[in-house]
C-alpha cells in the first residue's frame, strides 16, 4: 500500500494501475478516524474493483463555525495500518493547502436535496460536502465510489450531483455498521460521556420502534414522528432532538402519508456531540 499526499502522486499511482490492467478503481473518501463502518467501504471496494484507493482529509469547507474541526479526531498511524489491514492499495492524504491552494471560491451546491434534515441544522455543509468529493472525483478519476447509509442524506445529494453533472463514476451505497447495543458507528462517538453513551441506544431503538409501527400498518407520519420523538425525550434526557423526519427515499421530501418506502431520520444533539441515524423501511406501494 502506498501513501501518498500529493495530488500529482495519486493521479501518477491511479494512471499505473490503469496501464497495467489492474480493473477498476475504488474510492472510498473519508474524513479518517476510521473504524470498522468506514472498513466495510473498504472491503466493498476490494471485493468488486482491482485497485483501491481510500482518501482520509479532515475537508474544513464542511464544518460550521462552530462544529469540531479543530478536535476532529486524527489518529493517522492506526487509520493507515487499518487501510493496509483491509486491503487498500493506495491512501491520499493531502494538507488542506494541496486541496484548497489559497482559498478556492468555487463550490458545487446541490438545492431542494440539501435544505432539509442535517442541511437545515448545518447550513453550508452539504456544499462543503459536494465540493470536496467533486474534487475527490476529478484527481481519483476513480470507476466506482463508496458511502455509507449512515449518512443517507449526503449519499443521496452525492447520487443527484454525479447523475446532474454527468460525473464518471458509479456511487454505491453500503449499509451502516452499528454496535453490538445498535448505535451506528461514527467517529464522533468517542465524545460521548458514558451517561451520553448509555442514553445514546435511543436513536436506534426510536427507529426500529418507528419501523415496528409501520410495519403494523401505521400510515399517519406525524404519528411516527411523534412516538419517536417520545422515545427519544423519555430514554435520552441528555439529547436535545434536533430533527426527526420521514422522508421520501430519493427526493428527501417530507412524508404525510406512508404508502410507499420511506427513510425514517433523525438527529440528537448531545452535549458532547451531535448524533445522527436513518432507516429504511420498505412499505407495499398502494394501487
Ligand atoms: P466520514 O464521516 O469519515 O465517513 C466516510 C464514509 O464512511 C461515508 O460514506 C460514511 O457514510 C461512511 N460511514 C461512516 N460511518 C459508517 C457506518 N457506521 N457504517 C457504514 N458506513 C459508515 O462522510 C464523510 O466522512 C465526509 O463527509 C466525506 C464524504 C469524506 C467528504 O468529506
Amino acid at each position: 500500500m502506498i501513501v501518498v499526499k500529493t495530488i500529482q502522486e495519486i493521479r501518477a499511482a491511479v494512471a499505473q494501475a490503469r496501464a497495467e490492467g489492474q480493473g477498476r478503481i475504488g474510492l472510498v473518501p473519508t474524513m479518517g478516524a476510521l473504524h470498522a463502518g468506514h472498513f466495510s467501504l473498504v472491503q466493498a471496494a476490494r471485493r468488486e474493483c482491482g485497485f483501491v484507493v481510500v482518501s482520509i482529509f479532515v475537508n474544513p469547507t464542511q464544518f460550521g463555525p462552530n462544529e469540531d474541526l479543530s478536535k476532529y479526531p486524527r489518529p493517522v498511524e492506526k487509520d493507515l495500518a487499518g487501510c493496509r489491514e483491509h486491503g487498500a492499495d493506495a491512501v491520499f492524504l493531502p494538507e488542506v493547502a494541496e486541496m484548497y491552494g489559497q482559498g478556492s471560491p468555487t463550490t458545487v451546491h446541490v438545492a431542494r436535496l440539501t435544505e432539509r434534515l442535517c442541511g437545515a441544522s448545518r447550513p453550508g455543509h452539504f456544499d462543503g460536502v459536494c465540493t470536496v468529493v467533486t474534487k475527490l472525483f476529478h484527481i481519483v478519476g476513480a470507476d466506482v465510489a463508496y458511502f455509507g447509509a449512515k449518512d443517507y442524506q449526503q449519499a443521496t445529494v452525492i447520487r443527484r450531483m454525479v447523475a446532474d453533472l454527468n460525473q464518471p463514476v458509479e456511487v454505491k451505497l453500503c449499509p451502516t455498521l452499528r454496535e453490538s447495543d445498535g448505535l451506528a458507528m461514527s467517529s464522533r462517538n468517542v465524545y460521548l460521556t458514558p451517561g451520553e453513551r448509555r442514553q445514546a441506544t435511543a436513536l436506534i431503538e426510536s427507529l426500529r420502534l418507528a419501523e415496528k409501527l409501520i410495519r403494523q400498518g401505521e400510515r399517519g407520519g406525524a404519528k411516527v414522528i411523534e412516538a419517536v420523538r417520545r422515545h427519544v425525550a423519555q430514554n435520552a434526557p441528555l439529547g436535545a432532538i434536533d430533527y426527526v423526519e420521514i422522508v421520501d427515499p430519493e427526493a428527501l421530501s417530507p412524508v404525510e402519508t406512508i404508502a410507499a418506502p420511506v427513510v425514517v431520520a433523525l438527529a440528537v444533539t448531545f452535549p458532547s456531540a451531535r448524533l445522527i441515524d436513518n432507516m429504511r423501511v420498505d412499505v407495499p406501494r398502494r394501487g
